[in-house]
């Protein structure tokens, strides 16, 4: 085989340049969140300690059981696992989703590559190029990429920090459907949010797929960290079986993001049989992972608890601590581990790179994750940081208290 020189490359091309790439790869953004990720390392350098505030990774550590699973496999080969999940795998997640009282069959869930690649399968099974999925704003930022991926329009409706970023009515989400909406997906429990949709909100909700033939589609990875009340799933409606589509991860509430498992499960065999295919394209999910994480969706409750109330201590905190800066506005996180918080600034990308770039308070300082990338609409969000509360208790206080002396000095500055 020939290797072609970079001279010969775009002599071929015929253009005298080189081929560009898809629009749609042009367009598909950075993480906002990891964006001032490089400027943190910097600051690092110079020897500021930085308290991340700004992104979804789990601090605790794996349950020990992970890694002695490993251990004990007595595996000659690394074979390639069903398309759709080894039985082991699918066995356990059925048995996870029992405790939840969501009752699936193993052939109605699909192991996939973390809860995103159930999301993008999840779009590609309901939309075709050009259809578009409601989503509610600010919402995880991810969706875009996935559904740059899976070539799907997004069409946001906003929600508001003074309700809570609770649904609003139903005539509005109503409004918002096209002839080429094909789905409403949800976050439950929110990120960015930390929102939980009551039953009531989700029974609006399944109200309005049912009477405009849309899926709903629901994002669950956060089902555990729900602190004042239960998360209910999108398969307890039974009204909706066949336009629900469930979709999960054990990522962070077993603290495994690095496993990259998740599932996607419904009742509506077309979509499931769509999710099956799209796995067969990508032949399987790496196997022992599979394999290691059966003890916990076993058992999921021994694993989660200590993690959970973890993290009702860290939302407390957080909530004490905001209410002692003047001038935010925020309310109490409900579920998963993120507030979107309005500060009194204009700009808050500006605010968050200059928090990073320039300030430090006693040696430290906090990144943050501004608010705009989480919102598709224009100008949304300018005045909002999503802050993820990842740090233990005292870390967590001295963040905010930084937080608190940098929006005097921002103040008095600009
Ligand atoms: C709301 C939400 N959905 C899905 C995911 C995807 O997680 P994973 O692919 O690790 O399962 C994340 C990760 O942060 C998330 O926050």
């Amino acid at each position: 085989m020939t290797t072609l020189t970079q001279e010969e490359r775009i002599r071929n091309t015929g253009t005298g340049s080189l081929p560009s790439i898809s629009t749609r790869a042009k367009l598909t953004q950075d993480s906002p969140i990891r964006k001032l990720s490089a400027i943190a390392e910097a600051r690092k350098q110079k020897g500021i300690k930085v308290f991340h505030l700004n992104i979804g990774q789990p601090d605790l550590p794996t349950p020990p059981v992970v890694f002695e699973t490993i251990r004990g496999l007595k595996l000659s080969t690394l074979a390639y696992a069903p398309s759709n999940g080894l039985p082991q795998a699918l066995e356990a997640w059925k048995s996870y989703f029992r405790t939840f009282d969501i009752d699936v069959e193993e052939k109605e869930i699909i192991v996939t590559a973390g809860g995103s690649e159930a999301i993008v399968f999840a779009m590609c099974a309901i939309c075709d190029y050009g259809d578009d999925i409601i989503v509610f704003e600010p919402f995880y930022t991810n969706y875009n990429g996935f559904a740059s991926i899976a070539n799907v329009k997004l069409n946001p409706i906003p929600l508001r920090i003074q309700d809570g970023f609770h649904l609003p009515p139903s005539e509005e989400i109503v409004r918002r459907i096209t002839s080429r909406t094909r789905g409403i997906l949800v976050c439950n429990p929110s990120n960015p949010t930390g929102t939980i949709y009551s039953r009531e909100e989700l029974s609006r909700l399944a109200d309005i797929v049912k009477r405009h033939g849309l899926f709903l589609l629901s994002d669950e990875v956060y089902r555990e960290f729900a602190y004042d009340t239960p998360v209910s799933s999108v398969l307890h409606f039974p009204e909706i079986a066949e336009q629900a589509v469930l979709l999960d991860s054990t990522s962070k509430r077993f603290n495994v993001c690095g496993a990259r498992i998740g599932a996607l499960a419904s009742h509506n065999k077309e979509v499931v049989q769509s999710a099956f295919r799209f796995g067969m394209a990508r032949l399987s999910v790496a196997s022992i992972e599979q394999l290691a994480l059966v003890p916990l969706l076993t058992s999921p409750r021994t694993y989660t608890q200590p993690i959970v109330e973890e993290f009702r201590r860290r939302r407390d905190i957080v909530y004490e601590g905001l209410g002692s800066i003047p001038g935010v506005t925020f309310y109490k996180p409900e579920g998963a581990f993120y507030l979107m918080v309005g500060l009194p600034v204009k700009d808050s990308e500006h605010f968050t790179k200059w928090l990073i770039e320039e300030f430090a308070y006693e040696g430290e300082t906090v990144l943050l994750a501004p608010g705009p990338g989480f919102y598709a609409s224009r100008n949304a969000g300018s005045n909002e940081v999503r802050l993820a509360f990842m740090l233990i208790g005292d870390d967590l206080r001295k963040a905010l208290g930084v937080l608190r002396v940098a929006l005097e000095e921002y103040a008095k500055k600009f």
